[in-house]
């Protein structure tokens, strides 16, 4: 890609940041975003209200409101009843809906395998953004979903994922992170990501290499989603986590008594989930009681410290 010279780009390439944000007036800038993916979930109304409320998530993580949204369609017209489009297409709009936008448009193409996501549109104040590049050391870092989806999916695509852990995964990956960026932005952060295919520790190595700082997390301190622990020892493992371990171990520390199948779940590839938040110390208890008055979960995962940009430290306690 060429460099990015324009100088309304207030948020481009460079940080691997969740959307760019492009200034179009001293008081307004927009977020631009676009997310698609292959079923996580059998059943299609689901997967595309989870493919929509991962799309949106990325606006959200930038401390913007959405404001429209496109589809992206991919469907394999003559594999597939037109029903099963039907419901991935109502599942989006019903979840954008609930963000408080309109599907205004959008695109398909006959494709080999299902694909939804949309192209997301948002709007903040330019000095009102939140990237990844501003975590300072003494933060603390919070994160609003636990983890586990990549496993949990595998698993369900071997049938191999109790019902229970399915259906709570898909609960947990269909909720939106609005009510996680708006307890954020009523306390004020300095850096915010979500976390998503490059897993938790992948999402904050970036966001340690964006703000030119080290991150230590606390294994034990992560929430992890029921049954992800004993899935992963049983193999259920997607490829991406495996490569998404190997790029965190670039730059990872470990304490010696977190096992492989531990290091696997922390770097688990997610679909659509949380929010993974750095602010001062002094306003994490803030935080935690605007996220509970939201019903959002959260947990305090680690902090950021002075030390090798880009580095993360993982200890057991
Ligand atoms: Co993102
Ligand atoms: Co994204
Ligand atoms: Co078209």
């Amino acid at each position: 890609m060429p460099p990015i010279t324009d100088p309304n780009v207030l948020v481009g390439l460079a940080t691997a940041d969740d959307a760019a944000v492009i200034r179009v007036s001293d008081d307004l800038a927009i977020t631009l975003t676009v997310d698609y993916f292959t079923p996580v979930v059998d059943d299609p109304y689901w997967f595309g209200a989870i493919g929509a409320a991962n799309a949106l998530s990325d606006t959200y993580a930038m401390g913007a409101v959405p404001v429209a949204a496109l589809n992206l369609v991919g469907f394999p017209t003559r594999k597939l009843p037109m029903s099963v489009l039907e419901q991935i297409i109502r599942g989006g709009a019903d979840k954008a809906a609930e963000a408080g936008i309109s599907i205004v448009g959008g695109h398909s193409i006959d494709d080999a395998e299902p694909k939804y996501g949309l192209v997301v549109m948002g709007k903040v104040k330019p000095d009102r953004v939140v990237t990844n590049a501003g975590a300072r050391p003494g933060d603390v870092l919070v994160l609003t979903k636990p983890i586990g989806t990549g496993i949990i999916s595998t698993a369900a695509k071997a049938q191999m994922a109790p019902e229970a852990v399915l259906q709570n995964a898909t609960q947990v990956m269909a909720a939106l992170n609005r009510d996680a960026a708006d307890a954020m932005l009523s306390v004020g952060a300095h850096a915010c990501t979500d976390v998503t295919g490059y897993g938790l520790l992948g999402h904050l190595r970036e966001m340690c290499a964006a703000s030119k700082v080290g991150a230590r997390v606390s294994a034990q301190s992560v929430p992890v989603m029921p049954g992800v622990y004993e899935l992963a020892e049983q193999g259920f493992v997607p490829r991406g986590t495996h490569t998404n371990l190997e790029f965190v171990n670039e730059v990872a520390r470990w304490d010696d008594e977190i096992d492989e199948v531990m290091r696997l779940v922390l770097c688990d590839a997610q679909t659509s989930g949380g929010l993974l938040i750095a602010l001062p110390q002094d306003r994490s208890a803030a935080l935690s009681d605007a996220l509970k008055k939201r019903g959002v979960m959260s947990a305090q995962v680690g902090v950021i410290v002075d030390e090798e940009p880009g580095s993360v430290a993982v200890t057991r306690d």
